[in-house]
């Protein structure tokens, strides 16, 4: 078989990411080898994301430019995958005749059939978009950890750290969320097919786990094709980390509404789940909660901070923000960044709000001014900045477990303690040391999105 070239483009979550490596896999047995620069690319993958307008226009414009290279090189084969492809794929395939295939969040396995049929000169359109909410998410670890493949990318992701799919989809229906639409009902995958896999990573030489699903606290408890029985999210979580070797888990993303005790306690009796917990708020206005259908409230979401806390006082908190939602006001706003200032959290994700198609608050009224948008934007970045600035200081002269990722600038490397912070550290003179090597760094210099630290020994060297 003659050997090709495969460049994925992957927008938005780590959802994304995760499925942009199972392409890659899926893509391996029918020739295809990832390369890191587009120009040399047989087949450009764009795994694409519509959770904001923003998101999607940058999946546009590089349509766009693809068209060009396209016109140069007529065997290049262009695939739109993900959310986009969910939901605007048929208008993508009539629009954009230099997209050769499209494939929805539920069938990118169907890749690897469609190149065959391609390479075969088939003529039929290329568009596979279903969403069964019936839909097994499929067993991957018999074809996608086979031994290391080659790549001739030069920057590979770590390989000590790998994201484990939990879950899919969301019932949630947040009223300004496309993620139900374009992922469908929430479907649990088997514990013993999670345990399997990660057994699998593990025997690899892999030591840090991220579980990822969009609501993973209602693991189990939802809709599911397989008998879940009665297991939460706090006992798959327990089941992970008593597995040998595992020395670092984490999990993304939780509702605060399904967030349980059980789950809050488990940061204080899991060695090995890392203290860092992402929680999305959204906004600091009950009025707004409610009218983005989140189920909880300011007061209560605060408890279950107070409560977290209790359990696991380094816990480093991190969240979602949006402004801007259809009918905030000055009032709503100033809650939000009242929010911020009680929590005091790590860092955050913050974003204007985007209209959305088919979700409902796309159909509210008073929408907010895009200026006023930008302004609230601007203000609650800057609080966050002096937060996290603040927070960040708080670590200077602490030691911290460090694991290595890689090599920066100005010969330093970095990695990230277990409460995800960077550390960059100088590399002078540890040319032994090798991505997932956990050091202990003395902390020396915080700034707002990372810290500075110098070597104090090893831990532990694999
Ligand atoms: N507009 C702006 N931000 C949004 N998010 C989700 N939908 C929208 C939207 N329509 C944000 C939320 C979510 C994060 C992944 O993206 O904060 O938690
Ligand atoms: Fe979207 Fe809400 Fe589901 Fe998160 S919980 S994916 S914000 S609908």
């Amino acid at each position: 078989m003659r050997e090709r070239f495969l460049y994925i483009k992957t927008f938005g979550c780590q959802m994304n990411e995760r499925d942009s490596e199972i392409i890659e896999h899926l893509l391996y047995p029918v020739g295809f080898l990832p390369v890191a620069e587009m120009g040399r690319a047989d087949l450009v993958v764009i795994n694409t994301c519509s959770i904001r307008a923003k998101a999607e226009q940058k999946v546009y414009s590089l349509l766009g430019q693809l068209r060009q290279n396209k016109s140069r090189n007529p065997a290049l084969l262009i695939c739109v995958a993900g959310c986009v492809a969910q939901q605007e794929g048929k208008i993508i395939q009539q629009r954009m005749p230099h997209v050769d295939i499209v494939v929805g969040t539920q069938q990118i396995y169907q890749l690897p059939e469609m190149i065959r049929k391609l390479d075969r000169g088939t003529v039929e359109p290329m568009l596979a978009v279903n969403l069964d909410s019936s839909f097994a998410i499929p067993a991957f670890q018999d074809y996608h950890y086979q031994e290391k493949k080659p790549s001739c990318s030069p920057s590979p992701a770590p390989d000590f750290k790998k994201f484990v799919t939990i879950m899919q989809g969301c019932n949630n229906f947040c009223s300004y969320c496309v993620v139900p639409y374009t992922r469908g009902r929430e479907i649990s995958r088997p514990v013993a097919d999670i345990l399997d896999e990660i057994r699998v990573l593990l025997a690899r030489g892999v030591s840090e786990i991220t579980l990822l699903g969009q609501n993973v606290n209602s693991y189990g408890q939802t809709n599911s094709v397989v008998d879940h029985g009665s297991v939460h999210f706090a006992d798959l979580l327990r089941q992970v980390a008593a597995l040998p070797g595992l020395k670092r888990l984490r999990f993304t993303t939780s509702n605060p509404k399904d967030l349980s005790d059980a789950l809050m306690r488990c940061f204080a009796e899991i060695e090995n789940l890392c203290p860092q917990f992402h929680l999305p708020v959204q906004s600091g206005s009950d009025r707004v909660l409610k009218r983005m259908n989140r189920n909880y409230t300011v007061a209560g979401y605060l408890l279950k901070v107070r409560t977290l806390r209790s359990y696991q006082p380094d816990l480093a908190l991190s969240t979602d923000i949006i402004v801007g939602f259809p009918g905030e006001t000055d009032e709503d706003f100033a809650a939000t960044m009242e929010l911020l200032q009680t929590v005091q959290y790590h860092s955050s994700f913050s974003f204007k709000y985007s209209d959305r198609p088919g979700t409902r608050s796309a159909g509210f009224d008073h929408k907010v001014d895009e200026k006023v948008k930008s302004e609230r934007l601007a203000r609650f970045q800057a609080l966050q900045d002096s937060v996290s600035l603040e927070r960040n200081r708080a670590y200077v002269g602490r030691i911290m477990e460090v694991t290595v990722e890689g090599k920066g600038k100005n010969n330093m490397l970095y990695g990230r303690t277990t409460t995800n912070h960077i550390v960059h550290f100088p590399a002078s003179g540890m040319d032994r040391i090798r991505p997932g090597d956990a050091l202990q760094v003395r902390i020396n210099l915080a700034g707002q999105h990372s810290l500075t630290g110098k070597i104090t020994g090893e831990q532990y060297h694999d």
